[in-house]
């Protein structure tokens, strides 16, 4: 069947490229190996070297998706061109060999995707995901590191860095498997070294996260020769896709989401364009797949890219998707992305886009339900009275109830500190957009810690109410007062992983 579809889309394909709505077929689309070559060495030669720094913040079988998304980036690079010693990879590493992972060793990140795990470099694995390690690679700076391969950017004044991160967010912060957690103006200060330093010519900067604009909003300058593209704006959710239940789902055996949505838009647009139709073909959709637009391999722009992963992501404009913002030094999105992603010489010959693909018309999940999904699901396959059936309840009873803990703590505290009325407004406040978060980014952290102190752990689902704690900054709230009324709001803090404080404040 595969074979069979591949052939009449190539033919659909080749017969498109004569007609397809007045797009100009340029001559790089037939190119002799010859010329291709030379193109390629003088291309690199002028852009120095590409390198990438991949991130996934999280660990547990629940959030499977963020180290999926990670290991499809770095296979995407490999095939690209990128050598092992110019990709730093960050993941936990708890996936592959989980015992909840029905294909033992193998990582996929759609429902028929090939396994993406085999060869991708262990840098910084388990607690050695740190944000330490993670802004030292950026940097360069090996004498920083604690842990790992020690590998980092070592980059040049010619050099293009893209930097991929995805995992759980929330208003000016990113999760890490880790703690503390990621903090915009700490990542924001990273990224001005790295310029200053002068050994870089841009960064491109792809972030997958819930509230993932908030990074940036107010915050990136221009200047800096950074562009960032993030999964949704300052104050949304961003969301998981292939999850079970949804369309399309992952196989049977899978009890979790495999990729988000963002990510995937990118990356399967990037497939397309680095794999042709092979990868096209990988991920199911033929039927969708009539209307086809021809990208040319080296001349598709971030901007172009943006524009379609916006188009993917916004899913329809329904309530499951996100509004992909760009951030940063626009003009850059001019750039190729072969000047970040390279290329694969031997695909020249086939670059297609199709539009229909990317119009996703699937069903998503919240990031933030991503892990009750997978409890659930856990909980309605196992046989009845089964210990696993069991397990998966306790499970999803302990999330629900952290959950409710968080909630009411917070909406408590507001109203201990600002009056039954007023709390929840100066909690829900909204800044307008190009505005920070916060003014001062020691209290929001400090904050943190008081409120860590006596409610448990903010947790990967806490971080959603990281812009109540920027509110209760932003209003002049001391740190003794917090710690006052978080006491009285949290009498008992209940056990269990999520709020145990055992490895240190987020803050
Ligand atoms: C590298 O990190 C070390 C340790 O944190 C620090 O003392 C040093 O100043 C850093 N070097 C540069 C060039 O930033
Ligand atoms: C691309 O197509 C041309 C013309 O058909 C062919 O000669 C060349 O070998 C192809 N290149 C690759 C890398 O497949």
């Amino acid at each position: 069947m595969n074979r069979l579809a591949a052939a009449v889309l190539l033919l659909l394909a080749l017969t498109a490229s004569v007609t397809v709505r007045g797009r100009e077929i340029s001559d790089d689309l037939i190119r002799l190996p010859s010329e291709s070559s030379r193109f390629f060495d003088d291309e690199a030669d002028a852009v120095g070297t590409r390198w990438a720094v991949l991130i996934a913040g999280s660990s547990g079988y629940w959030n499977y998706r963020h180290q999926a998304d990670v290991c499809h980036a770095y296979q995407l690079l490999k095939k690209g061109g990128l050598k092992d010693e110019n990709i730093v990879v960050f993941m936990y590493d708890d996936i592959a060999f989980n015992e909840e992972n029905p294909r033992q060793g193998i990582i996929i990140n759609s429902p028929h995707g090939e396994d993406v795990y085999d060869g991708v470099p262990k840098d910084y694995t388990g607690d050695d995901v740190t944000v330490n390690n993670f802004f030292a690679a950026i940097l360069g700076n090996k004498t920083a590191l604690t842990g790992g391969s020690g590998k980092v950017v070592d980059s040049g004044p010619n050099d293009h860095i893209f930097i991929y991160y995805t995992d759980h967010g929330g208003p000016g912060v990113l999760g890490m498997p880790t703690n503390p957690y990621i903090y915009a103006n700490d990542l924001m200060e990273v990224l001005k070294k790295k310029h200053a330093s002068g050994t870089s010519k841009s960064m491109v900067f792809y972030l997958e996260a819930c509230e993932s604009g908030s990074i940036f909003e107010g915050l990136l300058p221009e200047g800096l020769n950074i562009y960032a593209t993030t999964a949704s704006n300052a104050e949304e959710s961003s969301w998981g896709t292939y999850c079970p239940g949804e369309y399309p789902s992952p196989p049977e055996e899978y009890e979790t989401c495999l990729g988000d949505l963002y990510s995937v838009a990118w990356m399967e647009d990037w497939q397309l364009t680095i794999y042709g139709l092979a990868g096209l073909l990988e991920t199911d959709r033929e039927a969708q797949i009539l209307d086809l637009d021809i990208h040319n391999l080296r001349t598709e722009t971030l901007l172009q890219q943006y524009e379609l992963v916006k188009t993917r992501t916004a899913n329809d404009n329904s309530a499951y998707g996100s509004h992909v913002m760009q951030y940063g030094d626009l003009p850059l999105s001019k750039d190729n992305l072969f000047l970040y992603v390279g290329t694969n010489p031997a695909n020249d010959n086939f670059t297609f886009v199709a539009e229909n693909f990317l119009r996703s018309s699937s069903k998503a999940v919240n990031q933030r339900d991503a892990d009750l999904l997978h409890f659930w699901a856990k909980f309605r396959k196992a046989p009845e009275g089964s210990p696993r059936k069991l397990e998966a309840q306790k499970q999803f009873v302990e999330v629900m109830s952290y959950r409710m803990h968080i909630d009411n703590s917070m909406k408590m505290i507001g109203k201990l500190l600002f009056g039954i009325k007023k709390g929840p407004e100066v909690l829900e406040t909204v800044r307008p957009a190009g505005h920070p978060l916060v003014d001062d980014w020691d209290c929001l952290k400090s904050l943190v810690r008081t409120f860590e102190t006596h409610c448990g752990s903010i947790s990967q689902y806490g971080m959603k109410h990281m812009r109540s704690v920027a509110n209760i900054c932003n209003a002049g709230i001391r740190k003794e007062q917090l710690a006052e009324a978080s006491a009285q709001a949290c009498v008992t803090i209940p056990s269990g992983h999520w709020s145990s404080l055992h490895k240190g404040f987020s803050a």
